[in-house]
């Protein structure tokens, strides 16, 4: 077990870990942050998808250690300060862009770091930067046009359904 420090949210926060404990374990086991899904484990669903260092990062293939030190942001820091949803969990909601909302705290990880990067983007370009998240349930178009919404471009651009 070694120390491992970082801020998580905006609050520092320090805990005992293994050598082998994953960013995604300890932000849902040890510090309590269950909003980061994991289903698979092995790189592949992007359900656990966080900011470090304002990098969207699969938490399930970096162990803690090696984000101490970090800037950790997970779904639970995109609330407004008032605890209402943020920009683009809001236009999730508006949008219909989940179902079972097993994908979402990802999509929505990976949604910001584009819209950080690429204020503005297309259709494929969101459709693409999201080849890493899976969702087994809408099919993708809502949560394309969330992310349209969010950047705050007419959804009439997009294909139809
Ligand atoms: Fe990390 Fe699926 S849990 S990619
Ligand atoms: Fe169910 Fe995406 S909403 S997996």
């Amino acid at each position: 077990m070694s120390k491992v420090s970082m801020t998580v949210n905006g609050r520092q926060v320090s805990a005992d870990a293994e050598g082998r404990t994953l960013l995604s374990s300890f932000l849902r086991e040890t510090l309590g942050l269950t909003g980061t899904h994991v289903g698979c484990d092995t790189s592949q669903c992007g359900a656990c998808v966080v900011h470090v260092d304002g990098k969207a990062v699969k938490s399930c293939t970096m162990l803690a250690m090696e984000a101490d030190g970090a800037t950790v942001t997970t779904i639970e820091g995109m609330a407004n300060p008032d605890g209402s949803l943020g920009t683009i969990q809001q236009a999730f909601q508006d949008h219909h862009g989940l179902q079972c909302g097993f994908c979402t705290p990802g999509m929505v990880m990976s949604a910001a770091a584009l819209l950080a990067e690429n204020p503005k983007p297309t259709e494929a370009e969101i459709r693409h930067h999201l080849e890493g998240n899976i969702c087994r349930c809408t099919g993708y178009h809502n949560i394309v046009k969330a992310i349209i919404a969010a950047s705050g471009q007419d959804t009439g651009v997009l294909a139809a359904e």
